[in-house]
């Protein structure tokens, strides 16, 4: 089992750490477990003055799987694209191939009292979004900004063609079989051609899954029944840009994003497995960020790109069960419970695996 552990910037280093022993403590005995660390985003500058060194992809590419932390800085937008800490992660997904970005949203029964919502809405929780992640106007040509008649204008490009909508359909379908076989596909046909064709592909596609029920919605009402009725959803497929917006939305509902792990898959084995939260800039270095999304993170990892099922409920059953006793987080504390640091609550994870 060869893994790439790219920490990254701001808690990223911090998360990472605490998820890496939670893998080390899982592993089965008669697995080789050969763990490699490289720099990206700002670390990667100072490495080796790119985001994402050679070397670093090159150590990507060789791995079976990459824990990922967080990557990005402060001001970083003010940098040409491919020089920002941050952009070094959308290179890396881009680069790796990596369209297929699962993001699951659950709730721990013993959060409920955490989301924004209210308890009888969120009770139950349990859905997957599934976010294109190598397209839309992320990487559409043209981009950039340019002036126009005595002024600056700033262009982007949704863009999707048929068979990278055809391949994430595929996914979404797939996933739908191993869980309630409901996929809705949330588009904006209304207005843009790209989603037009989005929509045409996907019924396409959906024809091949008779045993699945499809729906498409458009991302403003989507957005809507997100925060009114949560537990209609199963799989949500959608483009880059939205499936961003969402999965941040869909956070709040379980009660932090802190809490949120995803799995990101292309067409070989190879998987890169992160945190959906960022680095965190305010909080960096105080021992304070929730490690839980990147200890999922790692059960996510165990489950996709190992077929290791019971390593993979070993870490989901370890979370419950510091969560049951009381370990919060500042982002997930409420009065009454526990309040941890980072390496507490790791601590505290691996204790309850053992
Ligand atoms: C995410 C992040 C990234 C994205 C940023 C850091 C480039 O927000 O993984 O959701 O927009 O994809
Ligand atoms: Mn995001």
């Amino acid at each position: 089992m060869k893994i790439a552990v790219l920490a990254g910037d701001g808690i990223g280093k911090e998360v990472t750490a605490e998820a890496l022993k939670v893998l080390q403590a899982v592993v089965p005995k008669t697995v080789v477990l050969e763990v490699s660390h490289a720099p990206i985003g700002g670390a990667g500058v100072e490495a080796a003055g790119d985001p994402l060194p050679a070397a670093t992809l090159e150590l990507a590419r060789r791995s079976d799987a990459i824990l990922f932390g967080a990557a990005g800085e402060p001001g970083d937008e003010k940098l040409p694209f491919d020089m920002r800490p941050g952009a070094s992660l959308l290179r890396l997904r881009k680069a790796l191939g990596l369209f297929a970005n699962f993001r699951p949203a659950f709730l721990f029964p013993e959060l409920a009292d955490a989301s924004s919502l209210k308890r009888e809405i969120v009770d139950g929780l349990d859905l997957m979004i599934l976010r294109e992640l190598t397209g839309d106007l992320y990487f559409g040509e043209p981009r950039g900004v340019t002036p126009e008649d005595g002024e600056r204008v700033g262009i982007n490009t949704m863009r999707y063609s048929e068979s990278e909508v055809r391949r994430i359909g595929h996914a979404a379908f797939r996933a739908a079989r191993l869980r309630n076989r409901k996929v809705c596909s949330v588009d904006k046909a209304n207005v843009l051609e790209a989603m037009q064709l989005w929509r045409e592909v996907m019924t396409d596609v959906g024809k091949e899954y008779p045993d699945v029920e499809l729906t498409h919605m458009f991302v403003d009402a989507a957005a809507m029944l997100l925060m009114r009725n949560p537990r209609q959803f199963d799989v949500i497929v959608t483009g880059n840009v939205f499936g961003d917006i969402l999965s941040d939305a869909a956070a709040m509902l379980t009660g932090s994003i802190g809490m949120l792990p995803s799995g990101s898959l292309g067409s070989g084995t190879l998987g890169l497995y992160e945190p959906v939260h960022g680095t965190a800039p305010d909080i960096a270095g105080k021992d304070i960020a929730n490690p839980l999304a990147a200890i999922l993170s790692v059960e996510m990892m165990m489950r996709l790109s190992f077929d290791l099922p019971e390593a993979a409920d070993r870490i989901r059953r370890a979370v419950s069960s510091v969560l049951a006793e009381g370990y919060r987080t500042a982002d997930i504390y409420q009065p009454g419970t526990r309040k941890v640091g980072t390496r507490e609550m790791g601590e505290a994870v691996l204790a309850a695996l053992r």
